[in-house]
């Protein structure tokens, strides 16, 4: 099998290097893809945004398969202009990315469909927002309307900050704050049927204790010990299905992957938020563990044969992730310095994000650089291990944060 790899990020590093595990794969080619992705596919230049440029592209290789890391050229509509030239495409239609591109719409197919998710209240003047605000109290979350980078949102229990938020967008969701654990499951989806993958947590704010703004995020791990043992059954039946279902009575199918953000609330699972693929850097620990080929799944899901595709194999390891963020992440990121320590990193695998070579020499080129992810028998193992690596990585001004999967950790060992 032929595979098109579309983006440049640590999700894309990790999708690129189980792709290649599958005895399937002929070729992988990536676009634009960054130096570490390089070492695996043959990478092409592409103005990913530009949905005509992404099928141009699948159409020249002569690819069977085209697989949309990022939600940029999805939300553009990329899934279109490859289906439409003939080619197998895994990532949702313009339509269907709406889920993640709009919070407005994601609540109004939850209520469709019936999926518990926190109150909310859609808002386009400040009357209306101070109205919510009060409605809801504090602590106050507000979310833009449109796709933010994971920056659109901000939780405060300060009023004046999260009017001021609320102001700077023209339409805003603004929502009841719900105070369970967060959990991020994916499901794999050919338009009907849905196959969960193993949930994984991610660290959404910048430094230690949860401190800070919200980032993309800065490290994860899976699985989840501490989680309840029916979590991706339950997710399956409350979240997944019932969505997939009304996005196709809709006749606006979901190929590719629903990313639920959840939260364990005392009043069970409530979804916070739904993306239309892989997340980052939840993928650069969910695919390290999964035993089944990834190639083939894709395929079948972008063919609409998840039906008879069987059950998935996981390996028995943990692993954990964590991002290495340039001096500034996330508000005003300093780049362009050199990388070095990233060879021979024994036990763990370094995936390349924000990352550029420059005459043969590995510089920094984003907020998020690289996450180093470790494989171990026990979160404890995997932590240990990529925290040992992570810390042979030099880059001026860098930062990690140093409690990525501690307590999950401390609790499988039942301190
Ligand atoms: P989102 O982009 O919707 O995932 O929001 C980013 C982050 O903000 C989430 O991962 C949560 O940590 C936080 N957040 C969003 N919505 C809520 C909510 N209703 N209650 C509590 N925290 C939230
Ligand atoms: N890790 C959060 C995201 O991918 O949106």
């Amino acid at each position: 099998m032929k595979v098109l790899l579309v983006g440049s990020g640590g999700r894309e590093h990790a999708l690129a290097k189980a792709l290649t595990q599958d005895p399937s794969l002929s070729q992988l080619h990536c676009a634009p893809g960054n130096p570490g992705i390089a070492q695996l596919a043959t990478l092409h230049p592409l103005d990913v945004e530009n949905p005509d440029s992404v099928a141009a592209l699948a159409i020249a290789l002569d690819v069977d398969l085209v697989v949309i890391g990022p939600e940029t050229p999805l939300v553009n509509g990329a899934a279109d202009a490859i289906r439409k030239a003939g080619i197998a495409c895994f990532g949702p239609s313009k339509a269907a990315a709406q889920l993640e591109g709009s919070k407005d719409f994601a609540k109004s197919v939850m209520r469709d469909a019936g999926v518990p998710t926190a109150k909310f209240a859609t808002c386009e003047n400040q009357s209306e927002i101070e109205r919510a605000l009060d409605l809801f109290g504090a602590p106050y979350v507000v979310k833009h309307d449109g796709l933010a980078a994971g920056k659109g949102v901000v939780v405060t229990s300060d009023r004046a900050a999260a009017l001021h938020h609320a102001l700077k967008s023209a339409r805003v969701v603004i929502e009841e704050y719900l105070d369970g654990p967060e959990v991020s499951l994916f499901g794999i989806s050919d338009g009907e049927t849905v196959i969960p993958l193993q949930p994984a947590q991610d660290f959404k704010r910048v430094f230690d204790n949860d401190e800070g703004p919200n980032t993309g995020g800065m490290g994860a791990y899976s699985p989840l010990p501490w989680a309840p043992d029916d979590i991706m059954e339950d997710t399956l039946k409350q979240v997944l299905n019932p969505t997939i279902k009304e996005m196709a009575a809709r006749g606006t199918p979901f190929i590719g992957l629903l990313y639920a953000g959840l939260s364990l609330t005392t009043h069970g699972i409530k979804v916070i938020e739904f993306n239309a693929r892989f997340g980052d850097p939840e993928t650069q620990v969910i695919l390290p563990r999964l035993k089944t080929p990834l190639a083939q799944l894709l395929f079948a899901a972008a063919t609409g044969a998840l039906k008879d595709f069987g059950e998935l194999e996981w390996r028995d390891e943990s692993a954990v992730s964590i991002v290495l963020a340039s001096k500034g992440y996330p508000e005003a990121p300093i780049i362009g310095d050199v990388i070095t320590g990233i060879e021979n990193r024994a036990d763990t695998e370094v995936f390349q994000a924000g990352t550029k070579s420059v005459d043969g020499t590995l510089r920094s080129s984003g907020g998020r650089v690289l996450s180093v992810t470790g494989l171990g028998s026990d979160l404890t193992e995997a932590r240990n291990r990529a925290y040992q690596s992570i810390s042979k990585i030099t880059l001026t001004g860098s930062f990690y944060r140093s409690d990525i999967a501690l307590n999950a950790s401390m609790a499988e060992k039942g301190n």
